[in-house]
């Protein structure tokens, strides 16, 4: 299983109808050794996805796109390691932005479709020293689903009317992910992909709503810190406010 249209992203891909985690086995495969950079697992039947922040993340087999990226970003700064979410954001964007016209990045790295969210991404880092050693890309993207629990979720077969091949469709959005990370790491284009970003985020420049110190609060996103960071401008504050990963929440 590889493909050969691909510099790194995808040249081995590891198959397992069913699994508990894809992050867990590519976790697995990089403390057996047993990974080359760009090693995806993917999986029809992931029973105990996880999602950030702790949360369980459910993918309904055979209808979603479920799978993990094995990278070993060595060339870049720790402090610099919000590119990762980056480029995968927006590679991700730019594949459903070829199918629905309204397709958003949400800080840091969810994918909204018509203002519902069609993709969750988790990447977890692991260090050797003060460099990366491996960054496991984790993503999972609504394809043919059909009924959502959550009426704030959606998925491409939704917002197009149409349904996928998911092979085609995992195909194709490995060489926008390929396409991306080869950007990263001809190492001259962090400005670019920076600026790329803030043009396809929710909220940038534009009123929304956050959810802060327990009140709905308007504003707007003014920028994101090369470290990751959300800096915002709301209502209700007299300055601008920079917030971590947990600190702020959409509405
Ligand atoms: C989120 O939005 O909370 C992130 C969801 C990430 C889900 C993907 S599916 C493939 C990979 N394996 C996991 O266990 N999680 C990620």
């Amino acid at each position: 299983n590889s493909t050969q249209d691909t510099l790194i992203i995808g040249k081995k891909v590891i198959y397992l109808p069913t699994c508990h985690s894809t992050n867990d086995i590519a976790a697995e495969i990089v403390h057996a050794g047993l990974f080359e950079e760009g090693t995806v697992v993917i999986t029809d039947n992931q029973v105990k996805g996880r999602g950030q922040r702790g949360t369980v993340w459910n993918a309904n087999a055979g209808e979603n796109l479920t799978f993990s990226v094995v990278l070993t970003p060595g060339f870049l700064p720790i402090p610099e390691q919000f590119l990762i979410s980056q480029v995968t954001a927006l590679a991700i964007r730019s594949y459903l932005g070829s199918y629905v016209a309204d397709t958003k990045v949400k800080w840091p790295n969810d994918i909204y479709m018509n203002n519902r969210k069609a993709v969750g991404v988790l990447i977890e880092n692991s260090l050797q020293g003060n460099r990366f050693a491996t960054s496991i890309v984790g993503i999972g993207v609504n394809i043919n689903q059909s009924v959502f629990e959550s009426d704030h979720a959606t998925s491409l077969a939704r917002e197009t009317d149409r349904r996928f091949s998911l092979a085609e469709e995992f195909r194709k959005l490995l060489k926008f992910l390929d396409a991306y990370y080869v950007r990263l790491r001809s190492g001259s284009q962090h400005d670019a992909i920076r600026a790329e970003y803030l043009n396809h985020l929710h909220g940038y420049r534009q009123e929304v709503r956050f959810l802060h110190k327990g009140n709905i609060t308007n504003g707007s996103v003014t920028n994101v810190t090369t470290l990751g960071k959300l800096r915002v401008r709301l209502a209700t504050e007299p300055e601008e406010l920079e917030f971590g990963l947990k600190e702020i929440e959409w509405v």
